[in-house]
């Protein structure tokens, strides 16, 4: 166990991006009978993600991760969980032809409630409140009742987690998933949308070689990889009450293991190295990200990979890098770099949606193109120093919401007002998500024809 840890010791660490609870006794009485509960997520399972991850970083594997930049209690309902777990399906399923590879699901769902902010308050007009901070603290309604941390809301959050997980566990391991239902994934409102009909090219391909494989005796019925999949689960590492009231012993093991989600990262704002939330990541066995934006430094990225990973353990750290389309070629390279020297096992994800956010008719968005030529120069970048794009990480729902403008069905800026849901960073739409993912499989395409070619010219 890491030295003098203990799943309370980052009380006594600074800590920034914390709510003030106005009833300190109530917040004790919620974390007490959050700790009486059962496990979220079990350890074994974040065990195995990890080791989905150890093969990531050696390049056997491709990371897709992404969901909600905050779920909330409003939007809670089947059809919202379905309709994202169906897309993240289908761009696994573009991705895995594309890659040759196989695909880790992990979604930014059951548990990503909690936000960081990059101010305590809120003006609108001459009024001041504190900001909202995830409906897992307090409520977005701009009213000082309902901008005041209500600890009670942890247990929502609890139990709308463990009913979200639920059904993620019942689509992906009850049927829904069955590859042999491919065609039938199909959204209705990108039913006639260019990105639909590449699906549907793709759906019919891979139904043809489900029938030849079928016909040599492998079908989904007697296999269950044809049948079922594995989807995880993560969320920022934030509110660290909950995270310690969720954090349990595993019997096989005796390691500590946060059971709120499979994966927890740790934001940009707060992974300052002796602060609380970097302690309290130390020292649960999960796999653990972190995010690294412009402010990152190559040591000051060693510093902290040396005190979440001492062992280098493969599988455990995913950087997860978020400089924005502009400025990724000025910090990128010297990180990889500092990476490769040192020998240290890393999965490198890009997350191109929080360097990329402007402000437009007033409204926060992300404009597709930018978020693309992120990833294209992540792509870029990782070819030219001869290291493993290893995966992606999106800001994204199943639902046609207006909230990043552009895509091939053009949002435009008039349009943001029509659909604008989220409670915190604009999200892609499902047509916007599936259209990125068959961008990104011609980079895994273009990727996996040089590293055949290596393999034929060294044969
Ligand atoms: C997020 O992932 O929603 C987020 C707040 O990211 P970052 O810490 O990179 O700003
Ligand atoms: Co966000």
């Amino acid at each position: 166990m890491a030295n003098n840890w203990q799943p309370n010791s980052w009380r006594n660490k600074p800590i920034i991006q914390v709510p003030e609870y106005p009833d300190p006794a109530a917040l004790s009485a919620v974390e007490e009978r959050l700790a009486s509960y059962p496990p979220l997520v079990f350890a074994g399972e974040a065990r195995a993600l990890k080791a989905h991850l150890a093969e990531v970083s050696k390049g056997n594997a491709f990371l897709l991760q992404g969901g909600d930049c905050a779920e909330s209690f409003a939007e809670h309902g089947a059809d919202n969980i379905r309709d994202f777990f169906r897309v993240f399906l289908q761009m696994s399923v573009v991705l895995t032809y594309a890659a040759a590879k196989p695909i880790v699901k992990v979604g930014r769902i059951a548990g990503q409630f909690a936000k960081p902010r990059s101010s305590d308050n809120e003006t609108q007009g001459d009024v001041v409140l504190p900001s909202y901070r995830g409906d897992i603290i307090n409520g977005s309604e701009f009213t000082p009742e309902s901008r005041i941390p209500d600890p009670e809301r942890q247990i929502m959050a609890y139990r709308q987690s463990a009913a979200t997980l639920n059904l993620l566990r019942a689509l992906a391991q009850g049927g829904y998933a069955n590859l042999e239902h491919v065609q039938q994934w199909t959204l209705d409102f990108v039913r006639d949308s260019p990105q639909m009909e590449r699906y549907a090219n793709l759906a019919d391909r891979l139904g043809e070689t489900l029938r030849f494989m079928k016909a040599i005796g492998f079908d989904a019925e007697n296999h269950q990889r044809l049948r079922e999949t594995e989807m995880y689960t993560c969320h920022e590492s934030l509110l660290l009450g909950y995270e310690e009231a969720m954090t349990r012993v595993d019997s096989t093991s005796g390691d500590y293991y946060a059971t709120s989600g499979h994966m927890v990262w740790i934001g940009d704002r707060t992974r300052q190295p002796d602060h609380a939330h970097v302690e309290f990541c130390r020292g649960i066995k999960n796999p653990i990200g972190f995010k690294c934006g412009p402010s990152m430094t190559p040591d000051g990225m060693l510093e902290l990979i040396d005190i979440l990973n001492p062992s280098n353990e493969a599988g455990r750290i995913t950087l997860i890098a978020r400089f924005g389309h502009e400025k990724v070629g000025d910090h990128l390279p010297e990180l990889i770099r500092a990476i490769e020297r040192e020998g240290k096992s890393v999965v490198w994800s890009c997350d191109p949606m929080h360097g990329n956010t402007i402000s437009a008719g007033g409204y926060k968005t992300r404009p597709f193109d930018y978020i693309l030529k992120e990833v294209q120069n992540f792509f870029a970048i990782h070819k030219a120093e001869g290291t493993y794009a290893g995966g992606v990480h999106f800001e994204m729902t199943g639902k046609d919401v207006t909230e990043c403008t552009g895509g091939a069905r053009a949002v435009t800026e008039e349009d943001l007002g029509s659909r604008y849901h989220t409670h915190c960073d604009p999200r892609l739409n499902a047509s916007q998500s599936l259209e990125l993912a068959f961008l990104l499989a011609e980079l895994l395409q273009e990727n996996r024809d040089v590293s055949d070619e290596k393999i034929s010219v060294s044969a």
